[in-house]
């Protein structure tokens, strides 16, 4: 038997919510399909979209070592398994690339498996796969890759998942800087320490950006999307992130900001029409600047 399951890119962060907050959209994302073989163990046959940039050995690839431990935790490395990884995003690029394939192969094993527990039971393994992928296993896009719209993540320890709602109206327009930010590196480069007064102000924004989706109330989503601890040191990494916000503001964005750790950047509107003209417009803006190298020794 064989399945295909699609799992969808993901917006960490959400601006003022570092590691405790995601949603999912609607596309793209990447496509997983898993058949049953008759040898014990996993294979992976084929890999598109990823320019020959991902391992195909099952012990080094994010999708079969996820799917591995979940087959150790029900007592089922007797199976024999083979994945294709269809990428529809690029690696590394803070769309959640990584997640929506180890998702798409945790769900399609799980219902391989004909396994009917909910799908949050998937998690702990999906950070499993977070952790190989940039050292360290936060669940802001692999719980909305799994769950879909809003999700807080309430706790790490104990693992504490809330889904949260959002106004229908709200659209989303994403662009992606053609310029590689490693997660693990964009997270090497955050502050340890923060003042309390920064603590304040953004405990007092993702208080806001929740009420805000409660309420559906657009306007306190947006002033509430600012982030002092991590946005001014990983907004370096990004051109011209700061003239982009400019253009968004101008063009009727509510927020603008960083998705997960960059380079792509988002914002959110009140109507598909304007979500469409400023990628347009932002990516006419990427188009026509020119990216440097940085300073090198010669
Ligand atoms: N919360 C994570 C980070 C998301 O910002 O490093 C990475 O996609």
């Amino acid at each position: 038997s064989s399945i295909q399951v699609f799992a969808p890119a993901t917006v960490a962060n959400v601006v003022c919510g570092f590691d405790v907050l995601g949603f999912a959209v609607n596309e793209p994302g990447d496509e997983v399909i898993m058949r049953r073989t008759n040898k014990a163990g996993i294979t992976i046959s084929k890999i598109t979209g990823d320019d020959g940039r991902l391992p195909l050995n099952p012990a080094k690839n994010t999708v079969s070592v996820s799917v591995q431990h979940y087959l150790q935790s029900i007592g089922r490395t007797d199976i024999g398994l083979d994945i294709e990884l269809h990428k529809k995003m690029p690696i590394g690029s803070g769309l959640g690339s990584s997640s929506a394939s180890t998702v798409a192969g945790l769900f399609a094993i799980k219902t391989l498996m004909g396994d009917d527990t909910d799908a949050s039971t998937l998690l702990p393994f999906a950070m499993k796969g977070e952790e190989m992928a940039c050292g360290h296993g936060h669940a802001d896009n692999v719980a909305p890759a799994l769950m879909g719209g809003f999700v807080l993540i309430r706790s790490y320890e104990p693992l504490d998942v809330v889904r949260l709602p959002h106004p229908a109206n709200l659209w989303c327009a994403i662009v992606f800087p053609d310029v590689d930010v490693p997660t693990r590196e964009a997270r090497q480069i955050i502050r340890n320490k923060i003042q309390m007064k920064d603590a304040v102000t953004q405990w007092g924004n993702i208080a806001g950006l929740v009420s805000g989706l409660f309420m559906q109330d657009i306007d306190l989503i947006g002033r509430s999307m600012k982030d002092v601890l991590v946005e001014p040191v990983r907004s370096m990494l990004i051109p011209d992130f700061y003239v982009m916000r400019e253009l968004a503001m101008e063009m009727g964005a509510v927020s603008f900001g960083i998705s997960g750790s960059g380079p792509s950047v988002f914002a959110f509107t009140r109507d598909e029409d304007t979500a469409k003209r400023i990628t347009a417009k932002l990516q006419q803006h990427l188009t026509s600047i020119k990216i440097g190298s940085n300073a090198y020794v010669s």
